[in-house]
């Protein structure tokens, strides 16, 4: 794979300051294909300082030229959508068709949604006698994980860029070359130097000197809830905005009246879609005990289908293949019932996990309680409507979640009462406008729709 031997820094790419890099592995056959270099402090000081010079100057770009070099940008992702698909396949592990149209369609989604709210959001107020100005934050620090290598880092980069913020961005380890098309991209749609700017390296050493950097207003970080909280800590003690997307449990929750085998065939897809790599995923199903026994035979039917290495792709990386089948070991020792799939690796090579159903899981259970972050699915049994939403409520997290019903209205009733930022209501579309982000521990504030833009601006009041 090509892979660039520097950081990409006030527009061009640079020589990094270190000598260290970073091994990129494809998880599906566990061959190294690529080193990018490993950024340390220098770098991350030579990017804040590229995009702090270039934030006078964007910010007081209009918006409608703003929203053209978004558009510019969206049109490179379209351009190039084969290259990036075939780069998230070979560093992430996801199958082509889905690195095809989620991993390189979604960003297209969403830096198209940005152009136009960048041109068509109200930048300015009226409260009584005073114009409130929403004024962008400044220079942001972005931190992304692997698991959708080019959507969450367009998630944060267009609205920052629609706002008028500049940036530096220090991608995951494990899928830096996704972000370094990113990079490219950004060059060909013409963006002034210095506005985006990129920083491979490892989270320890590049990424805690961007959170910690003094010249950074705003860290935006999505991740594990451990770092997360660090991060959070680190920003709050030195009082700069932070947002942070962390994990989740979301529960699925089909109610007695919906369609059972519907329900939980798209259930078993939305966890085994990027072999569970999805912090949304809605990895606990919960049946009425009526309907225990059918929902766990649907499930296991269901699951056969999803093939490793055929429909279903490895895990990015030797840790995290262990960290889930350390999961799946922990259910069995907690007396949950192994349906489908187990903790031996299905394949002899790359870092398969089976996918795995299991029942007779009771709400205290680790494999209930913890994010697993693997292609595993937990059935629980609910006695009555409150018992579910008791069941659905009842971990740290709040990210996301599903309700069937037979119809909306009574699906949306129980969605108002679920602790949690969003509901897919009967199997509810892709919204690119939508906001997205947690309630509880899965994290601080939203991403996406003009709930995301608003994070990167803050407000000036001039009273008349
Ligand atoms: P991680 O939280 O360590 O990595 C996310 C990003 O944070 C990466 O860019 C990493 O380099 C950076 N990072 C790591 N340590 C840092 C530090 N001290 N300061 C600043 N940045 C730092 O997540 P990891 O280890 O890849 O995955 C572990 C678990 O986290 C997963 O099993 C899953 O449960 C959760 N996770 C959640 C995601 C989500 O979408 N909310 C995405 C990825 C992981
Ligand atoms: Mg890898």
């Amino acid at each position: 794979m090509k892979a660039h031997d520097g950081m990409y820094i006030g527009g061009q790419w640079r020589p990094a300051r270190g000598p260290d890099t970073i091994a990129v592995v494809n998880p599906a056959d566990e061959q190294v294909i690529a080193h990018v270099p490993a950024g340390t402090a220098d770098d991350v000081d030579d990017a804040v300082r590229a995009a702090r010079g270039a934030l006078p100057g964007w910010a007081a770009t209009p918006p409608a030229e703003r929203a053209a070099r978004i558009a510019a940008l969206r049109d490179v992702l379209v351009a190039r959508a084969d290259e990036i698909a075939e780069t998230v396949t070979a560093e992430l592990g996801s199958p082509l068709q889905l690195s095809q149209t989620v991993h390189a369609g979604v960003p297209v989604l969403v830096a198209g949604s940005y152009a136009e709210l960048a041109a068509s959001y109200s930048f300015e107020e009226k409260a009584g006698n005073s114009t409130v100005l929403l004024e962008p934050v400044g220079v942001v620090g972005a931190i992304t994980p692997w698991n959708y290598p080019l959507h969450q880092v367009v998630a944060k980069v267009a609205p920052a860029l629609a706002a008028g913020c500049t940036v530096v961005l220090k991608p995951a380890e494990d899928t830096p070359l996704t972000a370094q098309l990113f990079a490219e991209a950004v060059d060909e749609a013409g963006l002034p130097a210095g506005v985006f700017n990129l920083v491979t390296g490892l989270g320890p050493v590049a990424g805690q000197a961007l959170a910690a950097h003094e010249d950074v207003d705003l860290v935006s970080f999505t991740g594990s809830t451990a770092i997360g909280r660090q991060i959070g800590a680190t920003a709050g003690g030195a009082v700069k905005r932070v947002a942070l997307e962390l994990g989740g449990k979301s529960a699925n929750v089909i109610l007695p009246s919906a369609d059972l085998a519907k329900a939980v065939k798209v259930g078993i897809a939305n966890v085994m879609s990027n072999s569970g790599q999805t912090c949304s995923a809605w990895t606990r199903m919960l049946v009425h005990k009526d309907q225990y026994d059918e929902a766990v035979a649907l499930a296991r039917a269901a699951v056969a289908k999803y093939v490793p290495g055929e429909r279903i792709g490895p895990l990015v990386s030797a840790k995290q293949q262990q960290r889930v089948r350390g999961y799946i070991e922990r259910g069995v020792a907690e007396g949950a019932r192994l349906v489908a799939g187990g903790p031996e690796a299905p394949r002899e090579t790359g870092y398969y996990v089976s996918p795995t159903v299991f029942a007779d899981v009771t709400p205290e259970m680790t494999i209930a309680q913890e994010e697993i972050f693997g292609p595993v699915v937990s059935l629980l049994k609910y006695e009555d409507e409150d018992d579910a939403l008791r069941i659905a409520n009842g971990t740290v997290y709040g990210l996301a979640g599903a309700v069937w019903a037979a119809d909306e209205a009574e699906a949306a009733a129980f969605a108002r009462r679920m602790d949690t930022g969003q509901v897919d209501i009967n199997g509810g579309r892709f919204n690119p406008l939508a906001p997205f982000g947690g309630y509880k521990q899965s994290g601080v504030g939203r991403e996406l729709g003009a709930h995301g833009l608003s994070e990167y601006l803050q407000t000036k009041s001039l009273q008349f």
